[in-house]
């Protein structure tokens, strides 16, 4: 059988960019099948970007993808890179580039927002800092994951971001024209102000310019519709929450709390901040709940009943609590999540809490609780 172009091109068709998740022939990578040396197949793919991290991987999977066509030839995979209008293109297909797209408008579309968005948008707060927000956000993404969902996280903890080595996304996001592609781990797309700046370099900007570029991550990344999007806010009940509040408005806001009742206390103070501005407290999540000792026995190091006090507060449920765990803390070090580890006491607990968002509290329940606080 002589093998044509067109074969070739059906063989790449199911392809996928590792970033994009798209196919590399509809994605318009496949510049050129040359078969005009028989004992050879010589393929060109077209990079989105020059020096492309993933270039490896997509060699490999072209590779892959043709083998059972080559009958013998030798596979050549010649890398190029997109021109500037090629990229611009691409960007727009993938519904990038809004500013073109909306310009009639003269507004900045987060999809997030639209109506008939598909993804259901998680808030993580809570009153004070160091609760475990960001470890919940993590481990509930990775959780959510293994559920078969696809999920994204936002870390608009801006100056305190963690998201990134929670999560062991050491990959820096890649730009295609004015889209940005977030990096991906444990099938986990992220964005953080960690990929923009510097390890030490503390982010000194004020609170006009945070919310321009929290408006960015929303607009300009490629999120590709996630069933949820989680967004680990920063402590208390400042301008970041209340931006996140207005520019997602169909958020459920899940506030974290230790079993400390002073710490119920000013988790209180995030559910003030749902109510005023209209969004749905989902549940409660008290972290750090118990210490098992070598003993056997159960600790309560951090008081108890905080959680449930703060839940019939706020009349709506404690969805879960979860114990104080060397391994939990060691998995966040590590940027591997302890929910990584169904056989784990903590990851199984994480199982059970993206069960219950995912069943139980679909679809999105009427905000009605956090008027009782007042
Ligand atoms: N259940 C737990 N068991 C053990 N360690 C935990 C637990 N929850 C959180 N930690 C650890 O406590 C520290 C604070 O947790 P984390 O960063 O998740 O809190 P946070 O609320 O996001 O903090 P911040 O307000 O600074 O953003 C981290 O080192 C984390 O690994
Ligand atoms: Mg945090």
């Amino acid at each position: 059988m002589t093998i044509e172009e067109k074969d070739i091109v059906e063989a790449l068709r199911p392809v996928e960019d590792p970033e994009l998740h798209r196919s590399i022939v509809d994605l318009g990578m496949v510049d050129v099948v040359d078969l005009s040396d028989p004992a050879k197949i010589e393929i060109t793919i077209k990079l989105t970007i020059p020096g492309c991290p993933l270039k490896a991987e997509i060699n490999d999977r072209v590779t892959q993808a043709v083998k059972p066509l080559a009958e013998g030839r030798e596979i050549t995979v010649l890398f190029g890179s997109m021109t500037d209008e090629e990229r611009a293109a691409l960007s727009e297909q993938l519904g990038g580039g809004q500013q073109q797209g909306s310009a009639q408008k003269n507004i900045r579309e987060i999809p997030f927002a639209q109506p008939d968005s598909k993804t259901r948008v998680l808030l993580v707060a809570s009153g004070k800092g160091g609760v475990g927000k960001s470890s919940v956000t993590a481990n509930l993404a990775v959780a959510l994951v293994d559920r078969g969902k696809s999920v994204a996280v936002l870390d608009a903890d801006v100056w305190g971001f963690s998201i990134p080595r929670m999560l062991g996304a050491s990959q820096d996001p890649t730009i295609i024209d004015e889209m940005i592609i977030p990096p991906e781990n444990h099938g986990v797309k992220c964005i953080s102000m960690g990929f923009f700046v510097e390890e030490d370099e503390p982010v000194i900007w004020r609170g006009p310019m945070l919310h321009k570029a929290l408006e960015q991550f929303l607009v300009d990344v490629f999120w590709d519709e996630p069933d949820f999007l989680i967004v680990d806010l920063p402590p208390g009940t400042g301008d970041i929450a209340l931006s996140i509040a207005q520019f997602l408005p169909t958020a459920e806001l899940f506030v974290v709390t230790t079993p400390q009742q002073v710490a119920q206390q000013v988790a209180q103070r995030a559910a003030f901040m749902a109510h005023k501005v209209r969004t749905s407290v989902a549940g409660v999540i008290e972290n750090m709940s118990w210490f098992t000792g070598d003993d056997g026995k159960r600790y309560d190091l951090f008081g108890e009943g905080g959680g449930t006090a703060l839940s019939e507060l706020l009349e709506v449920p404690l969805l879960a609590q979860i114990p104080l765990t060397v391994p939990l803390r060691e998995g966040a070090d590590e940027g591997n999540p302890i929910a990584l580890d169904s056989s784990s006491e903590a990851g199984q607990i994480f199982a059970k809490l993206a069960e219950t968002i995912d069943k139980e509290l679909a679809p999105r329940k009427k905000f009605s609780a956090a008027l009782k606080v007042s």
